[in-house]
Order: structure tokens, then sequence, then C-alpha cells
């Protein structure tokens, strides 16, 4: 569980990421499908060339439901119920992939906004993308 501080550093983060959460998202998966290209094979029907329309829709929802976990971080669990059932039992998503695409929204904040991305923040964020991707892994088990 993130303590206060850490709570505190992911929402004021959040706050200027949601002023580019769709660019972010975007650039997000662009990074995961090139430098994990064998997370293309769960996207088969889509154009995932760079800048294309599906895949800046798909950022945009991806950093929706990450905006929802924020605005629910004492219970991001009750927040992604529906997305946990989704990736577990309809996608299918291996769960190593969900360390992928953390890495690859933090490098994406980290490029963005470089001043704001101290030690402590970038571990807040850490936490919290682990936190998230264990509520969409946990169904697994
Ligand atoms: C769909 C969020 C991780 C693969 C979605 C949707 C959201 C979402 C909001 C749309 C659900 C809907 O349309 O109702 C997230 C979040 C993640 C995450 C917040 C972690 C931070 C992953 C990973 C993969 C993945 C790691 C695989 C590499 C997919 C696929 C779809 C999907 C294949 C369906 C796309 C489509 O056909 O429209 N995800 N996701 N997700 N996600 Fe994730």
């Amino acid at each position: 569980t993130l303590t206060q501080a850490e709570k505190a550093a992911v929402v004021t983060i959040w706050a200027k990421v949601a002023t580019q959460a769709d660019a972010i998202g975007a650039e997000s998966l662009e990074r995961l499908f090139s430098s994990y290209p064998q997370t293309k094979t769960y996207f088969p029907h889509f154009d995932l060339s760079q800048g294309s329309a599906q895949l800046r829709a798909h950022g945009s929802k991806v950093m929706n439901a990450i905006g929802e976990a924020v605005k629910n971080i004492d219970d991001i669990r009750g927040a992604l119920a529906k997305l946990s059932e989704l990736h577990a039992y309809i996608l299918r998503v291996d769960p190593v992939n969900f360390r992928l695409l953390s890495h690859c929204i933090l490098c994406s904040v980290a490029a963005r906004y470089p001043s704001d991305f101290t030690p402590e923040a970038h571990a807040a964020w850490d936490k919290f993308l682990s936190s998230v991707s264990s509520v969409l892994t946990e169904k697994y088990r």
C-alpha cells in the first residue's frame, strides 16, 4: 500500500499528466511496441504504426483507467474491477507485460516532466503502477 506521501506525489504529478493524457498514453504504447515487440501479439487487429488513430484511441483509454485509479487511490481494486476481469478472463494478457507497460508509462511521464520526476516521485509512481498492475492481474490466480 502507498503511504500518504506517496499518494500525494501520485496525485500531484497526475494533475499535470491529465492535461496531456492522450499524448502520454499514445507515447507509452509506442514505447511498449517498439522496445518490446512481442507485446504486439495482443493487438493483431490494430494498426500499430506510430501515431495511428487506433493507437491514440487506445492510449487514451489506458490513461483514462489510470486516472480512475488515481481518483480512487484508496480503492484501486474497486475502481478497476471490470478491467481486471477483462484482462484476465477475456484478453488473457500474460502478467509480465504489465511491468513492461508500467515502465513505458514511467518513461513517458519522466520524459515530459523531467523536473517533477524526482526520485521520490519516481518511486511513488512505480509503486502506484505496480498496484494497478496487481489489480489487473490478480484474477489470474
Ligand atoms: C483493453 C487498460 C495493460 C492489452 C484495455 C482497455 C483499457 C485498458 C481501459 C479498454 C477496455 C474497454 O474497451 O472496455 C489497461 C491498463 C493497463 C493495461 C490501465 C496497465 C496499466 C495491458 C497490457 C496489455 C493489454 C500490458 C498487453 C500487452 C489490452 C488489449 C485490449 C485492452 C489487447 C483490447 C483492445 C481492443 O481490442 O480494443 N486495456 N491495460 N493491456 N488491453 Fe489493456
